[in-house]
C-alpha cells in the first residue's frame, strides 16, 4: 500500500481513521478519487450481510455518538419498535453548532463520499430508505459538494433504487438549516426539517428512535459517528474495539481552539491521550511567556476544569483514585467522572490573560442569542445570566450578584424542554465555583446602591428626547 502524504502532516500521535484523507496530498472530494483508493467497498460487505449482523457489529465496536452525549450508537439503533409499520429515516446531524467543534466540517468539504457510505450502510441496517443531511447555513460549498457527490453516487448504483443490485433502495437529501444553534438539538432538527421553528420536543414521548420526523421512527446521528460505521463494517465491530479504552472505543477528532501554540484538529484513540500530552505534545504548549490557567474539554456547554485541580475518582472496582487534572485521560467517563464531558470535541484552552468574567460573559452573551425562547427557565433565564456578566464585564457588578447569578444558573438546569438549559447553565455554575474568588474581586461594593437596569436607562433616555 501506498504511504500516505499530507499537506498538513498529522502529529505521530495521532491515528488517523476518520481523517485519514483530510489535508492528503492530491486527495479531492469527486467519486473516481474516493473509488480509486478502494471507496463503497464496505457498502458492498455490508449488503451481503443482514442488517442486524450490522447492528450486533456496530453495538460490539462499543461507538458512542460523536455528536456530543455519547450515547452507544448500536443501542440507539435498537430503540426503533420491533413491530414498527411506519417508514423509518435517518438523519445526518451536520449542524455542528457547538461552539469549539469544528470537525465534521473537514469531512463534508473533503470527503463526502465517506459520510454517504457510512450513511447508507446505516440506512441498510436500520431499514431507512429515506435519508437527510441536515447542514448548517454557515456551510453553503458543502452543501453543492454534498449534492454533487450524492448525484455521482446514484450514478454509480451506491444510492438509489436497487442499491448494487441488492434490492435496497435509498435515498438522501440535503437539508440547509437556516442558521441556528437549536437546530443541533436532535428533535429541534426534526422540527425545522418538517419546515417549523426549530423549538425541541418534549422526551418523552419525542424520543426520535420512536417518534421522530413525521412522527416516525428516526435515527439522527453526528456525522463523524455515521462515518465511523463504515469502518466498524470494514474491519468488523472487535477489531474497532480494540482502538482506545474499555467502554471508550475508537478513535475520535479533537478540536483545539485558544491559547495554544498549535491549534487545529487532532484524531486520536480515545483514552489513550492525556491533557497534558494533548496540551503540550500535540498543540506546542501554552504561548510564550504564558501560563495554561483552565480548559473547556468538549465544547463551550461542557464545564470548566482548572488547571491545577485535582479529582477523587471512584475506580470500577470501588477503590479511590486521586487524579490531577494533567492526567486525564481523555475518555468519556473520565471527564465525567472529573464533572466535565468530552462533549463535541471541542477543547478550549485559556491561558493566564484570560479574565473569566469576560469568556462567561461571551458565552451567555451566545446562549442568551440562541434560546428558542420556547420554555420560560431557559428564555428569561439565560437573559438574566447574560444582563449580570454584562454589568460584572463593565465593572459594575455587586459583590451579591455572583450570587445571584449562581442562583439564577441553578434554576435553569433540569428545568427545560431540552438539553440546551444545562448547555448555558453548566458553564456558569462551573466557572463561579471555581472561579469565585476572581469573579468577586471584579465587583464593587458601592454597584449595590445603583441598580442597573440599562432598559430603564434606555427608556428614561428616549422619553426625555420624546419630551424635549
Ligand atoms: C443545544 C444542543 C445542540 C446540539 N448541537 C449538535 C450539533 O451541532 N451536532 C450534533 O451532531 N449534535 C448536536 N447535539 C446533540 C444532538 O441532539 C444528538 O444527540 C446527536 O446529533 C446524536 O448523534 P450521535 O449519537 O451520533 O452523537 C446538540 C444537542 C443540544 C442539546
Ligand atoms: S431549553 Fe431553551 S432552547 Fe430548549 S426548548 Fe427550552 S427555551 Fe428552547
Amino acid at each position: 500500500m501506498s504511504t500516505i502524504t499530507y499537506t498538513k502532516p498529522p502529529h505521530p500521535r495521532e491515528h488517523r481513521m476518520i481523517f485519514r484523507n483530510i489535508d492528503r496530498a492530491g486527495w479531492d472530494p469527486s467519486i473516481d478519487c474516493y473509488l480509486r483508493d478502494g471507496g463503497y467497498a464496505d457498502l458492498r460487505k455490508a449488503l451481503a450481510m443482514q442488517p442486524r449482523e450490522i447492528i450486533e457489529e456496530v453495538k460490539k465496536s462499543g461507538l458512542r455518538g460523536r455528536g456530543g452525549a455519547g450515547f452507544p450508537t448500536g443501542m440507539k439503533w435498537t430503540f426503533i419498535p420491533p413491530n414498527n409499520t411506519k417508514p423509518v429515516y435517518l438523519i445526518c446531524n451536520g449542524d455542528e453548532s457547538e461552539p469549539g467543534t469544528f470537525k465534521d466540517r473537514y469531512i463534508v468539504h473533503q470527503d463526502p463520499h465517506q459520510l454517504i457510505e457510512g450513511m447508507v450502510i446505516s440506512c441498510y441496517a436500520v431499514g431507512a430508505h429515506t435519508a437527510y443531511i441536515y447542514l448548517r447555513e454557515e456551510f453553503p460549498h458543502a452543501a453543492l459538494l454534498l449534492e454533487q457527490a450524492i448525484d455521482e453516487a446514484r450514478a454509480h448504483g451506491f444510492v438509489g433504487t436497487d442499491v448494487l443490485g441488492s434490492g435496497f433502495d435509498v435515498e438522501i437529501h440535503v437539508h440547509r438549516g437556516a442558521g441556528a444553534y437549536i437546530c443541533g438539538e436532535e428533535t429541534g432538527l426534526i422540527e425545522s426539517l418538517e419546515g417549523k421553528r426549530p423549538y425541541p420536543r418534549i422526551k418523552p414521548p419525542y424520543f426520535p428512535a420512536a417518534l421522530g420526523l413525521y412522527l416516525c421512527p428516526t435515527i439522527v446521528n453526528n456525522v463523524e459517528s455515521l462515518c465511523h460505521v463504515k469502518h466498524i463494517i470494514g474491519m468488523g465491530g472487535d477489531a474497532y474495539s480494540r482502538f482506545g479504552v474499555a467502554r471508550n472505543t475508537g478513535t475520535r477528532i479533537l478540536c483545539v481552539s485558544g491559547d495554544v501554540k498549535r491549534p487545529g484538529y487532532f484524531e486520536v484513540e480515545v483514552g489513550k491521550l492525556t491533557m497534558r500530552e494533548l496540551l503540550y505534545d500535540l498543540c506546542g504548549g501554552p504561548k510564550d511567556g504564558r501560563a495554561f490557567k483552565a480548559v473547556i474539554p468538549g465544547g463551550s456547554s461542557s464545564k470548566i476544569l482548572r488547571c491545577d485541580e485535582s479529582f477523587a475518582l471512584r475506580q470500577p472496582d470501588g477503590t479511590a483514585r486521586d487524579l490531577g487534572f494533567w492526567d486525564i485521560p481523555l475518555d468519556f467517563d473520565t471527564l465525567a467522572a472529573c464533572g466535565s464531558m468530552a462533549g463535541s470535541g471541542g477543547v478550549i484552552v485559556l491561558d493566564d490573560s484570560r479574565r473569566i468574567s469576560w469568556v462567561l460573559n461571551n458565552l451567555n452573551a451566545f446562549y442568551a442569542h440562541e434560546s428558542c425562547g420556547q420554555c420560560t427557565p431557559c428564555r428569561e433565564g439565560v437573559a438574566w445570566m447574560r444582563k449580570i456578566s454584562d454589568r460584572l464585564v463593565s465593572g459594575e457588578a455587586a459583590p451579591g450578584d455572583i450570587d445571584t447569578l449562581e442562583s439564577v444558573a441553578y434554576q435553569i438546569d433540569g428545568r427545560t424542554i431540552c438539553a440546551f438549559g444545562e448547555a448555558a447553565s453548566w458553564p456558569v455554575e462551573a466557572m463561579i465555583a471555581k472561579f469565585r474568588d476572581e469573579l468577586v474581586a471584579e465587583t464593587r461594593a458601592e454597584a449595590a446602591a445603583v441598580p442597573h437596569n440599562p432598559e430603564a436607562v434606555a427608556q428614561r433616555r428616549f422619553l426625555s428626547c420624546a419630551n424635549s
